[in-house]
């Protein structure tokens, strides 16, 4: 019999509520937001303004408030939030201690009551929580992955759009590599409806919008002390409706690589086809030169983060 997809937000904070409302309104499914026994109110709560939001927008969804993994139990797609947002001055990488132990937890979890889900990760330091989850969950790395280059690449797009003066929509643009201030913005892919990037700005200002781009998180948890969740929860949205709808977007997210880009046993942002068998692929693109020794610093910078996870 057909039943509703069911979908698990594990943490109910800025950015799992914001999950919650879109996941309703896309009509992705019936959701449960998850949050620890201290935050249950929270989640409840949450729910319960959400599914009266139902009756006026018109979505059906079932929205359920837990503290119980139970309740996750059989979920189709996992949403992970769980952890600590950064604070002004925090870098991602200062979250490691934290949210390595939640992590720890929500993988057994996971492992339990969800192993037939697609998982995607977005607490920080992302690389290194994503990687810690598949390795406790024991899932397949086609149904563990990360959320981050498709915000990093919203992001881009958005300075590019301002910069040149043209519709956001127009603007492709897509960034490889760690979350983190070493990310890779693929300038030699950029372009606004097909029209190659550097006929239509300087390179001045192009560099000026990489730099803005690698530290567009900063800049959020320095205007409102703390991380953004408005483009977080609708770039993860996207990656859930591709897995759930067979869409197969070529997406940049966190994969789990095994060779590619000459890569092991490392997650790193890589540009991936999602579709319903999870990543299906990892699509190798040619880099320059000088990309290329942009994403080999970022893969070092996401080594020492999981040397530094080994040792907690
Ligand atoms: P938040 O603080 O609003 O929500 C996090 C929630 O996780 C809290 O409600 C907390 O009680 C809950 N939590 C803590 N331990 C838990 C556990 N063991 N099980 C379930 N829930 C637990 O934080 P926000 O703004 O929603 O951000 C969440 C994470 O996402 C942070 O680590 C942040 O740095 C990261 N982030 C990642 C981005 C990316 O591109 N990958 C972008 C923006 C934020
Ligand atoms: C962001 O990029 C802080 O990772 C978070 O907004």
């Amino acid at each position: 019999m057909p039943r509703r997809n069911k979908i698990a937000l594990i943490g109910a904070g800025n950015i799992g509520g914001e999950l919650a409302a879109l996941a309703a309104r896309e009509h992705l499914g019936d959701v449960v937001l998850f949050d620890i026994p201290d935050k249950e109110g929270l989640a409840k709560g949450k729910a319960l303004d959400l599914e009266q939001n139902g009756s006026i927008l018109g979505y059906d969804a079932k929205i359920t408030g837990t503290s119980s993994w139970d309740d996750c139990a059989g979920a189709d797609v996992v949403i992970v939030t769980a952890g600590v947002p950064r604070k002004p001055g925090m870098s991602r990488d200062d979250l490691l201690s934290i949210n390595l132990k939640i992590i720890r937890n929500v993988a057994e979890n996971i492992k339990a009551k969800c192993p037939e889900a697609f998982v995607i990760v977005i607490s920080n330091p992302l690389d290194a929580m994503v990687y810690e989850l598949k390795k406790l969950s024991g899932l397949p790395k086609s149904r563990v992955v990360g959320m981050a280059g498709v915000l990093d690449s919203a992001r881009m797009q958005l300075f590019l759009a301002r910069e040149v003066g043209v519709s956001v929509r127009d603007v492709r643009a897509m960034v490889l590599g760690g979350h983190g201030d070493t990310m890779v913005p693929v300038t030699s892919y950029c372009t606004v409806n097909g029209v190659p990037l550097e006929q239509l700005i300087s390179k001045e200002r192009l560099d000026a919008i990489v730099t803005r781009t690698a530290g567009g998180g900063g800049e959020i948890v320095k205007l409102m002390g703390t991380s953004a969740y408005y483009a977080p929860a609708s770039a993860a949205i996207a990656m859930a409706r591709s897995y759930l709808n067979d869409e197969k977007r070529l997406l940049p997210c966190a994969a789990y690589c095994e060779g590619e880009y000459g890569y092991k046993d490392l997650y790193i942002g890589v540009p991936c086809i999602i579709g319903a068998k999870g990543v299906e692929k990892i699509v190798d693109i040619e880099l320059s030169a000088e990309e290329k020794g942009m994403l080999e610093k970022s893969a070092a910078a996401v080594r020492e983060l999981l040397e530094a996870s080994k040792k907690l």
